[in-house]
């Protein structure tokens, strides 16, 4: 006799053909039960049947593409050594958090979008910086209730509490091969012997000397005796090494307990900061489900909140998708873009927050059938003006993003930050550890702009515990044959980045090199502006677009330094690319 349980039974009828149950039961009514149930039991292995084909598809080669050729290079050491893409994100992200100490670090936080090929399960990891619990709704306004201005960017008091170490630990501990001794090895080799600092780092430095130079830990860590470090010149970081060391050594407990978070309360506390022990014993990563959904062909997994990312992402293409983009002119295409740009960011900025602190109707505003609403309001012709606080996005190429696909298939989007460039400016003495700014995220005040212009509601103001509202948009596109995993630094510039890319994978335009180089364009919906690079527009579209009544502001130079990895799974060919504007560096091998 054959034991089987719930379909395991139904397969067993399946088999059987509908006569010889008949026989059996001997009637029109078994005859009938039995083909519902092959076609109930035909639905259920559908999903199965497409994981499995998932499942089954290897990767020819790895690729990895960073913002730093030697976070690259960490990260296909440790495949070399029997890691997954899962330990070569532990050793990416490390690693950049020593390369790039402008960009991420341990002090920061971010967003793990992981896709695991042997059952096709996907999560993201929310390793995003919580508010300590001494945070207040207007810690950081004065007496006449108005932003202190610089208070929630600059110094101790600007910190959240940091979400990567968690996220290391977590990725390694739940999802990796190796320990995170083995995955953070080169990290811990680069901090501890030095690596050659880069074009980059010299820009980054001078850029924020005069932050640098006022805090004696940062000065004495980032600039060689007062002066900017020459390029190919040796940065050491011994007191992040060992930190690296205690982490590696005893995973999350290494950094939220025992001397790490002695230091980071010691140095936080004496610079009038409000972090107590228990902030950072309390720190833990939250694995969300990410926000799906399809534009034309195209399968999207993108950030969940509290990231904005995938929501504003999913809203903009949802609206796109009611137009035959292909058939337009450009400038009418781009002027339904920047549209559907505008009114994206207006629900961000209305309705967004941490979803353990608001309820935030997700399935509504990431319907398409809310989509044809929000068509309804595209401004068509001409328009006036939405009411603007007068000030344009500042930043372009803070923050820091890697892609990663293994050769079983597994696949990484990571998106990490410490706010603006150096993030608080703030390094606990002894502990090597940038801290970020993350706290400006929050809106400070009800419709009061933040470091990128964007406004927010009480869905984002601050409460203790709360993470405040990101941008960060780490995403895997998907057609049949073609899976794309990107993402991109940038502020609130980053979704209509990772927009931009998508359309042109959508549209059959270009590959990954083209995707990356488009000269790009943002609108978010405050100020009420499109900025752009300066060959997004040649004179005359621009003048089109002025007489539908937009308004233009060219940013200096570039922004974004997309990272993104394609696998052409009917070739078998993976591509790994990184922007030109940066100095990162894509290598499938
Ligand atoms: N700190 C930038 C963001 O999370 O959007």
């Amino acid at each position: 006799m054959i034991r089987q349980g719930g379909c395991g039974r139904l397969f067993y009828f399946w088999t059987m053909s509908p006569s010889s149950l008949l026989e059996r039961g001997n009637s029109f009514i078994v005859f009938r039960m039995i083909r519902s149930l092959r076609l109930m039991c035909l639905l259920m292995l559908l999903p199965l049947a497409a994981a499995t084909a998932t499942a089954a598809a290897r990767a020819p080669v790895a690729g990895i593409a960073s913002a730093h050729p030697l976070a690259t290079q960490a990260g296909h050491e440790v495949l070399a050594r029997g890691g997954n893409a899962f330990d070569a994100a532990v050793a990416v992200a490390a690693t950049l958090a020593v390369v790039e100490p402008y960009h991420s670090g341990l002090g920061g936080g971010g967003f793990f979008l992981l896709h695991r090929a042997r059952d096709g399960f996907e999560i993201m990891i929310d390793a995003r910086e919580r508010a300590p619990r001494a945070a207040t709704p207007d810690m950081y306004l004065d007496r006449e209730d108005q932003p202190v201005p610089g208070l929630s960017i600059d110094g101790a008091k600007a910190a959240a509490i940091p979400g990567i170490p968690a996220g290391l630990a977590h990725l390694a501990e739940k999802y990796g091969r190796l320990p995170l001794q083995k995955s953070l090895a080169p990290a811990i080799r680069l901090a501890r012997d030095g690596f050659p600092v880069t074009k980059l780092y010299g820009k980054m430095t001078l850029r924020q000397y005069d932050r640098l130079e006022k805090v004696p830990e940062m000065a004495r860590t980032f600039l060689n005796q007062g002066f900017i470090y020459p390029v190919g010149e040796r940065l050491r970081q011994p007191d992040l090494a060992r930190t690296l060391e205690r982490l590696a050594a005893q995973g999350r407990k290494g950094f939220y307990g025992g001397a790490t978070a002695a230091r980071l309360i010691q140095g936080v506390q004496t610079a009038g900061g409000v972090w107590r022990a228990q902030d950072l014993v309390d720190y833990r990563v939250v694995e969300r489900e990410p926000v799906r959904g399809t534009y034309r062909h195209i399968r999207v997994t993108s950030a969940a909140l509290p990231s904005s990312g995938g929501i504003v992402l999913m809203e903009m293409l949802n609206m796109l998708q009611g137009f035959d983009l292909d058939s337009m002119s450009k400038v009418e295409r781009e002027h339904i873009i920047i549209e559907a740009m505008r009114l994206a960011y207006r629900d961000r900025a209305r309705y967004l927050g941490d979803p353990d602190y608001v309820r935030v109707d997700v399935p509504r505003l990431i319907d398409p059938a809310y989509a044809v609403k929000l068509r309804e309001e595209m401004r068509v012709l001409k328009h006036t003006s939405t009411e603007s606080p007068d000030r344009a996005t500042r930043e372009g190429m803070n923050t820091t993003h890697f892609s990663i696909i293994d050769r079983e298939g597994n696949r990484v989007a990571a998106t990490l930050s410490l706010n603006t460039l150096f993030g608080s400016g703030f390094m606990p003495p002894g502990t090597g550890v940038v801290l970020n700014n993350e706290m400006d995220d929050f809106a400070v005040k009800p419709e009061a702009p933040n470091s990128y212009g964007l406004t927010g509601s009480a869905a984002n103001a601050i409460a203790p515990g709360k993470r405040p509202l990101s941008s960060m948009t780490p995403t895997f596109l998907e057609s049949d044959d073609t899976v794309v995993v990107l993402g991109t630094p940038g502020g609130s510039r980053i979704i209509t980045m990772v927009l931009l890319a998508a359309l042109e994978f959508a549209h059959g335009r270009g590959g990954p090199r083209e995707w990356v180089k488009q000269p790009r364009f943002h609108h978010q919906y405050l100020p009420d502006v499109v900025t752009h690079e300066s060959e997004a527009f040649a004179e005359a579209e621009r003048h089109a677009l002025e007489q539908r009544g937009h308004k233009f502001d060219t940013v200096r130079g570039s922004y974004g330094n997309m990272q993104v990895v394609t696998w052409y799974k009917k070739t078998g060919r993976v591509e790994a690319t990184s922007d030109p504007r940066g100095e990162g560096l894509g290598l499938a091998k």
